[in-house]
């Protein structure tokens, strides 16, 4: 006889099947039977939920994978965010930055591939001024208004937000990292706020940006109640896109000694936020083919449907290490481009070069 957690955990992967919002507390107990049942009940519930993801992605998708061209604009950041390799303090960092001819190169590159989504993403570096971004944003968009650009260059004033989106921005990425205001201040140096992080948040989605929110799986301190925090959070929030990434030591850093993230806790949520969010863009990130030679493809069946190659010249690639062993540093973008095609196919799915929207309508 299945004890009682076991019983209750499956009752509530039903429920959360059928549409009823969970508490907190119920998400807790979800994601804690997930790690603490026998091997044979924890995959039992992970394909309960991944089937369930993954038939709702293919109601709203299809077999169609969006991908975006992912340019690292810079390695420079005035923050100290304590797991990422690029923060300020890391020594070893060799810094780079990209010029705005660099970036339009990239673009043109991408576009003869087909990509259809140009994101810029950076450290926060005060080089590329407000009026600089503006300037890249409108050239872009110029040259190929068609695409729509992405930006995830951190936090900034609602006023900058507002300039860029006025040059012509279409999407933000900002991950919110975790939904837990103590959790925050352990991941994040004092001068950090949660509170500005979530402004920023709101700002964006008020000034009509598509929005990104997201976290790392297993950051060091987090918890199951921590992660149940960030699924009430994705769930009120509702995002168009989702970044769900597991969490990977980087040298260097104060966490270089941390566990990673394992693959099957970061497709659990990542099953569980394509079921409470079913029209949202769910990346199935660099980090998860970083820590598994198929976890892309695996991220997609568990109803990921956004890849994000990168376009960054491969000289400045190795430089950009959030964390360690990064996939994809060493190839061109049309190898990178050519590869994820066939790793898409191989699991009966396209690579398509739409500029792919969020079909999340209706919003609070
Ligand atoms: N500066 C921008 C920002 O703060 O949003 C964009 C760049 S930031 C490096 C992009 C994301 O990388 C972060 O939001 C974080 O979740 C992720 N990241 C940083 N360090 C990581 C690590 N060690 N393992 C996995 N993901 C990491
Ligand atoms: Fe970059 Fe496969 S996606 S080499």
């Amino acid at each position: 006889m299945a004890d009682l957690f076991e019983q209750n955990a499956f009752a509530l992967a039903d429920e959360l099947i059928a549409g009823r919002a969970l508490s907190k507390e119920e998400f807790t107990v979800l994601i804690r039977a997930e790690r603490e049942l026998s091997e044979e009940k924890s995959s039992e519930l992970r394909k309960k939920l991944s089937e369930r993801a993954l038939e709702l992605k293919n109601m709203h998708y299809g077999n169609a994978v969006y991908i975006r061209g992912l340019i690292e604009i810079s390695n420079y950041c005035k923050n100290n965010c304590l797991y990422c390799g690029i923060r300020r303090s890391n020594p070893t960092t060799e810094r780079y930055r990209l010029s705005k001819d660099d970036i339009l190169s990239c673009c043109k590159d991408g576009y003869a591939l087909g990509f259809r989504t140009f994101v810029m993403q950076g450290g926060e570096d005060p080089y590329f001024t407000p009026e600089l971004i503006a300037r890249i944003v409108r050239e872009i968009k110029q040259n190929y208004p068609d695409c729509a650009v992405t930006l995830s260059l951190g936090e900034h004033t609602r006023e900058v937000y507002a300039f860029w989106r006025e040059a012509g921005a279409d999407r933000y990425l900002l991950r919110h990292e975790t939904a837990n205001e103590e959790h925050y201040n352990k991941l994040h140096p004092a001068e950090m706020k949660f509170k500005a992080r979530m402004e920023c948040l709101k700002n964006l989605r008020e000034l009509g940006y598509q929005v990104g929110c997201g976290m790392m799986i297993g950051a060091p301190f987090q918890t199951y109640e921590t992660l149940a925090d960030d699924l009430v959070f994705i769930r009120d929030f509702r995002p168009h896109m989702v970044g769900i990434g597991p969490f990977i030591p980087a040298h260097d850093t104060p966490f270089a000694n941390e566990k990673a993230g394992t693959l099957d806790q970061t497709l659990f949520i990542l099953s569980i936020v394509r079921i409470l969010l079913p029209e949202a863009l769910l990346p199935s990130t660099t980090a998860l083919g970083t820590i598994h030679p198929r976890g892309r493809e695996l991220g997609v069946l568990a109803g990921g449907n956004v890849c994000m190659p990168n376009l960054s010249p491969v000289a400045v690639r190795s430089k950009y290490a959030l964390y360690d062993n990064k996939i994809c540093t060493g190839d061109e973008a049309a190898q990178c481009k050519n590869c994820l095609a066939g790793r898409m196919r191989s699991i009966g799915h396209e690579v398509v070069t739409a500029r792919g929207d969020s079909k999340l309508t209706e919003q609070k």
